[in-house]
């Protein structure tokens, strides 16, 4: 027992340790919090609320704090139950979601607060994934700012709104790795680079959560879909996933350790099964990873019904066998399946569910309630919630991540002989033309929480009050899917009448992407292309803004069409931040977080892939691993973007030509979080303008006991610079830079050649060699 007390005690104390350290580690060099982390569910001032109240609950009351309920408008498929107020009082439900106004979360609440015996508050959940109100860009979009203290501000926004309404806990973020570009929740993300993806999931943590839970504006985050669901075989959503362990703690895992490490209440399981056991009822994944080597003691809640979903997953034959498994694989709270309600407390009682373990997750559960000051404040305030809304400086925010967002894909000469973008004032005689020119409802991209249509100024509105509706011709032409020869026509006879046209060509957003909208093919859909052809034979200069959640294979358009604009779902200042940038007032400084394929059959594309024994470059005309009808390279690379300005790079140099893995592995170890080696490169603005620039840093091992990428993303910063200025950027790279899942799935350094480039894309950069001695 003695023993057992130090050991725990020990335990504790490595995991905080080891949290410290690797938020120093996830900070380095750019993620840095602008908020300090609050203790949160961690603090220890928490169990002895907890603990009296548990010992005060019945059976029946302890189930009832693992099971939760949509009470409003359905995301998944229905269940058909409404019983809630009755369940409340008698103290069934632990949580709701999908009720989104201080009137209803009230209603809810006071059931809970004066009539169920414990008096325990209700949790309330939504999806707040790029806003609440004020709808920012869809994450993918947020992620390609590179920025992840802009990240940090948008989710705090989203927080102070949605906690005016009662709801304390959203679904998000979502830090699925995606490789593949047919899966269309790759819009939920923020791609395919885990060191990227960990700096943005923290900072979506550290922004919603604030300096303190139970701050009556912050919100618990729920990080999600735990885990691999990215890998969603042929990219169709929900399927299964094969993924070792190797590439599970190497790729998919960071981005999750860095939520839990940022303080995340919560953490999703996933619908998908990983190498045949379903993430939802997986022991590995949410026992011995997530609890015992990263130390969680928030809620793992279960995806929409994937309890039950155990059935048809086929490791349950039953809603009992079903609830069993997931239950003592580590899913503490059971979302809409019922089967919690239904089982939970039999299986207790006969012995199959040990006591002890429901006590754990009903602790948990209480612990984040007690977190987040549910107790001393169960009510949303109702004057606070229409204030709270669209707050001006809420909305400016909206532009400046628009703006930052988007990606420039290509620019070149004009008629003039200097590339189309920025379009000059003197330019005033525009047509606009395509489905998303003139469109509110997809700007907001998909889960748009409470956004409105009438919140979003389009690009058509806002560019006819940018150069006045008299010198504007806007005709939309055929649809999004569909759109008659008419329609055809007018447009491409518009585009003839006036000096420059601008198409705004895309995805349909809720249907094509998001949940459930995996694709076969990438291109544009419906008529659009044969419209994009014939508008470009008009031989005006042609602008194509794109709005889609994920990359589209066009290779037509990035050969016949002078400006490219990736644009992404905007959100509600679409038409300001496009206007903006068009004409130069933004530079656009978005790089892309996924490679951007030529054809679908690429797919999965990922920059940070192994070689194989026959790469490419090895000069072989035949053998050689390669496809027979498209390069190996994407259209773009991962890290790609250009600005209004243009950029050189000098070589890369390091401080040392040689490290100890010994010396290593002690960083590692948390015995030394110091750098270990900087690597610094001259950057210049070689343009006119002025220009911002995301220098990123790359890192190759060869030698070692699993092979790892060709390139692996390590550190990124930012850097303004005026034309014709240099400036030195520095890299301090810890001992994480050099480590990896070795043969034995350890993290650690192994004796080995690195190369590092400091470099504008994924692509390019000058390499600087260092050896790696035992
Ligand atoms: C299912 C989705 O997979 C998940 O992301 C979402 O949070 C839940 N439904 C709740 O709406």
């Amino acid at each position: 027992m003695q023993m057992n007390q130090k050991l725990k005690t020990a335990f504790v104390f490595i995991s905080v340790l080891s949290i410290v350290s690797s938020l120093l580690a996830q900070g380095r060099p750019t993620s840095r919090s602008s908020v300090p982390v609050s203790t949160g569910i961690y603090d220890s001032a928490l169990d002895s609320k907890v603990e009296s109240l548990l010992r005060k609950m019945t059976l029946e009351e302890k189930v009832g704090q693992l099971v939760q309920y949509s009470a409003g408008q359905p995301t998944g498929p229905g269940t058909g139950r409404t019983d809630y107020n009755d369940m409340i009082a008698k103290g069934q439900i632990g949580a709701l979601f999908n009720i989104s106004t201080a009137k209803e979360t009230n209603v809810f609440q006071k059931i809970a607060v004066e009539k169920s015996r414990l008096h325990i508050p209700i949790l309330f959940g939504l999806d707040v994934i790029h806003g609440f109100r004020t709808e920012f860009p869809i994450p993918l979009g947020l992620a390609s700012t590179w920025d992840p203290s802009l990240v940090e501000k948008v989710s705090r926004v989203a927080a102070q709104e949605a906690s005016a309404t009662g709801v304390r806990w959203t679904f998000s973020p979502m830090v699925d790795i995606a490789r593949d570009a047919r899966w269309g929740r790759i819009a939920e993300g923020a791609g395919e680079d885990p060191f990227l993806g960990s700096a943005i999931a923290a900072a979506y943590v550290r922004g919603y959560q604030g300096q303190r839970l139970d701050s009556p504006d912050s919100i618990a985050a729920c990080v999600k879909h735990y885990v691999g669901y990215g890998a969603a075989e042929g990219g169709r959503d929900y399927n299964s996933t094969e993924i070792s362990e190797h590439t599970l703690r190497q790729f998919y895992l960071p981005p999750f350790h860095a939520a839990v490490n940022a303080g995340s209440a919560s953490v999703m399981s996933a619908f998908n099964s990983i190498n045949g056991v379903p993430a939802s009822a997986n022991p590995f994944t949410l026992t011995q990873v997530l609890r015992t080597e990263w130390g969680f003691k928030g809620i793992v809640d279960s995806d929409w019904t994937s309890v039950g979903e155990l059935i048809p997953h086929g490791i349950a034959n039953d809603g009992i066998t079903a609830a069993r498994k997931a239950f003592l694989a580590g899913v503490d709270m059971d979302m809409v399946s019922s089967l919690y309600h239904d089982h939970l407390a039999a299986l207790v009682r006969s012995g199959q569910v040990p006591q002890a373990r429901l006590d754990e997750s009903v602790r948990r559960v209480l612990r984040v309630k007690f977190a987040l000051g549910l107790f001393e404040h169960p009510y949303a305030d109702e004057t606070r919630e229409a204030e709270a809304m669209l707050r001006p400086e809420s909305i400016a925010l909206a532009r400046t991540a628009a703006e930052r967002s988007f990606v420039l894909l290509k620019n070149s000469a004009g008629p003039n002989n200097t590339p189309i973008l920025p379009l000059s004032n003197d330019v005033r005689s525009i047509t606009l033309i395509g489905p998303l020119a003139d469109d509110a409802a997809n700007m907001l991209g998909s889960w748009a929480g409470l956004g409105k249509d009438n919140d979003v100024i389009s690009l058509h509105a806002a560019l006819a009050k940018h150069v006045g509706e008299e010198h504007l011709l806007h005709v939309k032409g055929p649809g999004i899917t569909g759109g008659s020869d008419e329609d055809m026509n007018a447009a491409v006879s518009a585009a003839n009448k006036t000096d420059v046209t601008i198409l705004a060509l895309g995805e349909n957003a809720s249907e094509m992407t998001g949940e459930a909208a995996s694709r076969s093919n990438l291109t544009l859909p419906g008529r659009q292309q044969e419209l994009l052809e014939k508008v470009v034979a008009t031989g005006k200069p042609i602008i194509l803004i794109l709005f889609s959640g994920r990359p589209l294979t066009l290779p037509w358009a990035f050969e016949h069409v002078p400006a490219v604009l990736a644009a992404w779902f905007p959100g509600i200042q679409a038409g300001p931040a496009l206007v903006r940038t068009l004409y130069g007032e933004s530079s656009p400084t978005g790089r892309l977080v996924v490679s951007w394929p030529r054809s679908v059959g690429q797919e999965p594309l990922y920059y940070n892939a192994l070689s194989t024994g026959r790469p490419i470059e090895s000069g072989d005309p035949k053998y050689v691993s390669r496809y027979l009808d498209v390069p190996n390279s994407p259209q773009f690379p991962f890290g790609f973007g250009l600005s209004y300005t243009s950029f050189g790079y000098g070589v890369t140099e390091v401080s040392q030509k040689q490290l100890k893995a010994s010396n290593l592995n002690m960083g590692l170890n948390g015995t030394s979080s110091k750098p270990v080696l900087t690597a610094t490169a001259e950057v210049t603005n070689t343009g006119q303008r002025p220009g911002e620039e995301v220098v990123q840093l790359y890192v190759r091992l060869q030698g070692t006991s699993v092979a790892q990428p060709v390139r692996a993303l390590k550190g990124f910063q930012r850097v303004t610079l005026h034309p014709g200025e240099t400036k030195k950027v520095t890299f301090d790279l810890g001992a994480e830079a050099f480590a990896l899942w070795n043969d034995h799935n350890q993290f650690a350094a192994e004796p080995s050649k690195v190369s590092i480039w400091i470099a504008p894309d994924s692509t390019q950069g000058t390499k600087a060699e260092v050896e790696i001695v035992p």
